[in-house]
């Protein structure tokens, strides 16, 4: 019923601008590394709907010594789709090509709105909260992989 896919960085605004620019212009939605050639957008379908987008960047964390490390950007799921339990889906697609590449750790600044999304899908919050202008209280939050 539910399918995830690799899509491009365009196709990501579908659902990041309502979820996460919301009433903000398209150019918002444009992320530093969304064309990086090591960077990866999947997108959640519901038949040809897209619903849900994550992006995957390789991007180092000083809080981290691992020599391999993914940043999670971008992870939204459109709002009468939310609360269904779908957003594991495009986690854990994302969790599996890392650790086929044998990435390290996936790390995020994480909403706090989402961090008990993200504990129950074993994250963990490291350092103190911190604000995003415009946005709110974050918090880095990681996963060990390899
Ligand atoms: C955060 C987000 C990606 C999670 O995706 P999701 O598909 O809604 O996630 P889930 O459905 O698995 O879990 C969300 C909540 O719904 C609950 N839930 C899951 N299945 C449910 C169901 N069948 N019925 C009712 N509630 C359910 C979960 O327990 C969870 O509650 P909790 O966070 O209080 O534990 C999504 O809600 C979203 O896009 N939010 C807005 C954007 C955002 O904050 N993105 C994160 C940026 S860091």
């Amino acid at each position: 019923m539910y399918q995830v896919t690799q899509v491009s960085h365009t196709e990501t605004y579908r659902v990041r601008q309502p979820i996460l620019r919301e009433g903000k212009p398209i150019e918002t939605c444009v992320f530093e590394g969304d064309t990086d050639k090591d960077t990866f957008h999947l997108g959640l379908f519901s038949k040809k709907q897209l619903i849900g987008v994550a992006s995957f960047m390789k991007n180092k964390s000083l809080l981290f010594s691992e020599e391999k490390q993914y940043q999670l950007r971008g992870m939204a799921i459109l709002k009468e789709f939310q609360h269904q339990g779908l957003g594991a889906q495009l986690i854990e697609a994302g969790e599996c090509i890392l650790n086929q590449e044998e990435v390290n750790v996936l790390w995020f600044n994480a909403r706090e709105i989402a961090v008990k999304f993200y504990k129950n899908h074993g994250f963990k919050i490291i350092g103190d909260t911190f604000n995003i202008p415009n946005i709110g209280i974050h918090h880095v939050m990681f996963k060990k992989l390899n």
